[in-house]
């Protein structure tokens, strides 16, 4: 143990911290959330315990093949036994906010067509209240990917507009019980990765391939259909957002937000039809919802590609725009992108018409955003970082929370334990991360916080618990968890540059 400390010591120092000025003023806000990131259902395991029912990833990752290295989120890192341990962890490096998700079926077993389990709502509760003791704000996701599998089985989830309905019943339950202490809430993790690899790639849950795309069992499904699941979605978070501003925001006084997973997309050129595909490219990827969500209506290259294929935008948010107060940024990596529309692309993601005819590629002739990790869609390009708070702020000058950012790979095997927690390169790709945020800051782009993902390895969707986001090592034998290096320079991070000037 002395051994490791000394470890982390050294470690820590010889990371000479990134922010231009070396003394311990703060580029953040006052206020400024300094957190980490995570969700139920990749870190709480316990998935049938005290009367939890059962989510549509529960019954996909029990179905075999459809998780790289077989694992599932059963066990996890057994979080809903040991978040005490855990928010341990958290005040060790001294973050003033989590952001967690509500398992949805934790909390109502079978959606709105059973009852409240008491059970969920005591451990949330106790959960909340220990974060709170530690001032640990909660910032909490109503739903991280996760549906009621009974929700499915009634009327396929998000294939059809009954599933609002649910969303707000569970969403109503969520304010009654919890509002009185979360103020920052978010309706839903990243609509466009759950239902980009849902619905028209088809190897995350329900499984469907749409058009051309994918390779999947239940493929050959119109190509509209990503755009119908998208709006019986934007119909859930309008509806939510109605009812807690009717409800309960003059007496909770919270605030409500959107999650979006951002990728800067670079012009491989600067002609004129390669930033036009820029556009188009963030538009059928993230504007795609945060356009409606904040102006009420479908991006301009949307409309224009896929005229009367887009279905409406729900009434309800036109009448509460902007149905968000807050923006959640999810960033990881950029990728280039390259005109389809005007010239002829060889075929691949973002090259047909669903997806705006805009090639977006980490290689293409050759050329590679940023540096290559082990993990294929993560390319290490810290300017993406100010570049997409920047485009965003300048489009909707919304607050922004960038709700998630961080790194993960697949540990090579025989690793000494000085090895495992040997995370520099983890350390880098923050410490960069952040001086681009800030660069972003200092040129006025409102950001009002930062979640690292993630405070533990976690189980990583279809990549399974192979992939190792965390701050701290899991070993999934004993579930035991060890700090890495990059926990102590999170916490030296927070405590000299962290909070306000
Ligand atoms: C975004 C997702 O919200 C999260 O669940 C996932 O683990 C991270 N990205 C890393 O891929």
């Amino acid at each position: 143990l002395f051994a490791l400390s000394i470890l982390f010591l050294s470690s820590a120092a010889s990371h000479s911290l990134s922010l231009k000025e070396d003394s311990n003023s703060s580029p953040f806000p006052p206020n400024f959330l300094f957190g980490t990131a995570s969700s139920s259902y990749q870190i709480e395991g316990a998935y049938l315990a005290d009367g939890k029912g059962l989510n549509n990833w529960d019954v996909f990752t029990h179905k075999p093949g459809t998780v790289t290295d077989g694992s599932n989120g059963d066990v996890a890192d057994d979080h809903y036994h040991r978040y005490k341990e855990d928010v341990d962890l958290m005040e060790d490096i001294g973050v003033n906010s989590y952001r967690m998700s509500l398992s949805w079926t934790r909390i109502l077993p079978k959606g709105r067509f059973g009852k409240v389990n008491q059970a969920g709502i005591d451990y949330y509760n106790r959960l909340i209240n220990l974060l709170l003791s530690r001032g640990i704000e909660p910032f909490v996701t109503i739903s991280h990917y996760d549906i009621p599998q009974e929700a499915v089985d009634r009327y396929d989830g998000w294939l059809s507009p009954e599933i609002a309905k649910d969303f707000t019943y569970y969403a109503d339950v969520c304010f009654k019980n919890f509002g009185d202490r979360v103020k920052y809430w978010i309706t839903f993790n990243e609509p466009n990765v759950a239902f980009i690899r849902g619905y028209r790639i088809g190897i995350w849950p329900p499984g469907r391939c749409s058009g051309s795309f994918g390779n999947c069992s239940v493929g050959g499904n119109s190509e509209k259909e990503p755009f119908i699941v998208g709006h019986n979605f934007l119909l859930a978070h309008g509806s939510i957002v109605e009812l807690y501003r009717t409800k309960y925001r003059k007496i909770q006084g919270g605030k409500i937000g959107l999650a979006s997973h951002t990728m800067w997309f670079e012009p491989i050129s600067n002609s004129t039809e390669d930033k036009m595909a820029l556009e188009r490219a963030q538009a059928f990827y993230m504007n795609w919802f945060l356009d409606p969500a904040i102006r009420g209506d479908y991006p301009i290259e949307m409309r224009e590609i896929l005229g009367d294929d887009l279905p409406p935008v729900p009434e309800v948010l036109k009448r509460i725009k902007p149905s968000i107060d807050f923006i959640g940024v999810n960033h990881y990596t950029s990728y280039f992108v390259k005109d389809c529309l005007y010239s002829v692309c060889e075929p691949g993601l973002g090259s047909t018409r669903t997806e705006g005819s805009a090639l977006t590629w980490a290689h293409v002739n050759g050329r590679t955003i940023g540096k290559p990790t082990s993990l294929d869609w993560l390319f290490i390009y810290p300017e993406g970082m100010e570049k997409i708070v920047t485009y965003i702020w300048e489009r909707f000058k919304i607050p922004i929370f960038v709700t998630e950012n961080g790194v993960g790979w697949k540990e090579e095997p025989n690793l000494t334990i000085e090895e495992m927690i040997n995370d520099e390169d983890r350390i880098d790709y923050v410490r960069a991360y952040l001086d681009a945020l800030v660069t972003a800051i200092r040129k006025g782009v409102d950001v009002r916080g930062y979640f690292l993902w993630s405070l533990l390895d976690n189980f990583e969707w279809t990549d399974g618990s192979q992939i190792r986001f965390g701050l701290h090592r899991v070993d999934y034998d004993t579930l035991e968890r060890t700090p890495r290096m990059s926990a102590s320079w999170y916490k030296t991070f927070i405590a000299l540059h962290g909070f306000g000037p």
